[in-house]
């Protein structure tokens, strides 16, 4: 790790961890300049899930012209920006080396100094950013309790400052936004299905069907959604199509129910075990509207930060702004910087009980 000298003031980041590519500009107060961004879901859709080579293989397309595009539109050029972010960890490979290779031959081409940041980070810091149409409240800070719960993680952390995260809940088999597209898939709706689901479920019965909510009870912060899933495939293996179709959405509405009592349940769970009543909920499921209104019931006994969808789904802002703040701490990566599949340990501590 090297270290920079010159205060950052603004950095482009790129995001490519999975399917999305993401660029950003973003200043040190969290300001988001500009940000673009690439999605891929349409090339995804036949095959019902992400293709790891599909994935970067649009990257490396869509990524340098995203990147002019973003400096364009904000009006700026490379002498305007001191640092340069990307997401090195954890991701699917070859989508994350298209954003390091691209960052760091920038980098060597401009002398602008570089950093990989940890993609759970972002989602992390994310409630700080802001732009011309948001701003969090003016008394946000840590320490929190974030809920990041997306297609590739669910778990819980204790964010008691900038660097300083405690893992205190995960799940122990599928994240949230699988089982989401999964079970969409099983009542005949498209990918990526949690937002098909969310649609229908607003049209159902949630109490229509039973649907397990595993390890609810139990005294710990530790999810499941696999029983959720077989549960959900054994009750469709026996109905009929037609009878598949005519409760589609009381399927959804049920299923999604089952889903929200449970990310619900643990995450108050953890304000409770930590005395903690602020709290972040990130991650692309956090989009959905059952999600939303369950935790604005708890207003105002809790403080409930939900960033805007932009910034909740995969995107670069994130990744800017955690990259700004280490760079800021003088750490920064030279040409060995390369990507790693795994949550890399030393970027948290755990409290798993
Ligand atoms: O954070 P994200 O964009 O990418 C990663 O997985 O990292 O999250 C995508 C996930 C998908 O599983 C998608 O189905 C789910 O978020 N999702 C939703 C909704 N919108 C997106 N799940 C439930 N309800 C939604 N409205
Ligand atoms: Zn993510």
């Amino acid at each position: 790790m090297n270290q920079t000298k010159n205060k950052v003031t603004r950095v482009l980041a790129v995001e490519t961890s999975c399917d999305d590519t993401s660029v950003a500009i973003v200043e040190s107060s969290g300001q988001v300049l500009t940000m673009v961004s690439a999605h891929q879901d349409l090339e995804h859709a036949p095959y019902g899930g992400i293709v790891p080579e599909i994935a970067s293989r649009n990257h490396s397309l869509s990524l340098l012209p995203l990147i002019q595009h973003c400096l364009d539109k904000a009006g700026l050029s490379w002498s305007d920006i001191q640092g340069l972010a990307v997401t090195n960890r954890p991701g699917l490979i070859g989508s994350l080396i298209v954003g390091i290779m691209t960052l760091k031959s920038i980098s060597q081409a401009y002398g602008i100094p570089l950093i990989g940041v940890n993609h759970l980070e972002g989602h992390l810091l994310a409630p700080f950013l802001k732009d011309e149409s948001y701003l969090p409240p003016a008394d946000f800070n840590y320490p929190y309790i974030a809920l990041a719960v997306s297609g590739g993680h669910t778990s819980l952390y204790w964010v008691k400052g900038f660097s300083d995260y405690v893992v205190i809940g995960s799940t122990k088999d599928d994240a949230a936004g699988e089982a989401f597209d999964k079970f969409a898939k099983m009542v005949g709706l498209g990918y990526p299905g949690g937002v098909q689901v969310d649609q229908c479920a607003k049209l159902g019965d949630k109490n229509k069907f039973q649907f397990p909510r595993s390890l609810i009870l139990e005294d710990n912060l530790m999810m499941s959604f696999s029983g959720l899933k077989s549960a959900a495939h054994r009750l469709l293996e026996k109905m009929p199509k037609e009878q598949i179709d005519s409760d589609r959405n009381n399927l959804c509405a049920s299923f999604q129910e089952a889903i929200v009592d449970v990310l619900v349940s643990k995450t108050l769970k953890a304000a409770g075990r930590y005395s903690c009543n602020r709290l972040v909920i990130t991650g692309g499921v956090s989009a959905n509207s059952r999600l939303r209104e369950k935790f604005s019931e708890l207003l105002p006994n809790y403080q409930i930060v939900c960033p805007p969808i932009r910034y909740c789904t995969d995107n670069a802002a994130m990744i800017g702004y955690a990259g700004l703040l280490r760079l800021n701490r003088g750490e920064s990566n030279d040409l060995l910087l390369g990507p790693s599949s795994q949550l890399y340990e030393k970027d948290f501590s755990y409290d798993l009980q």
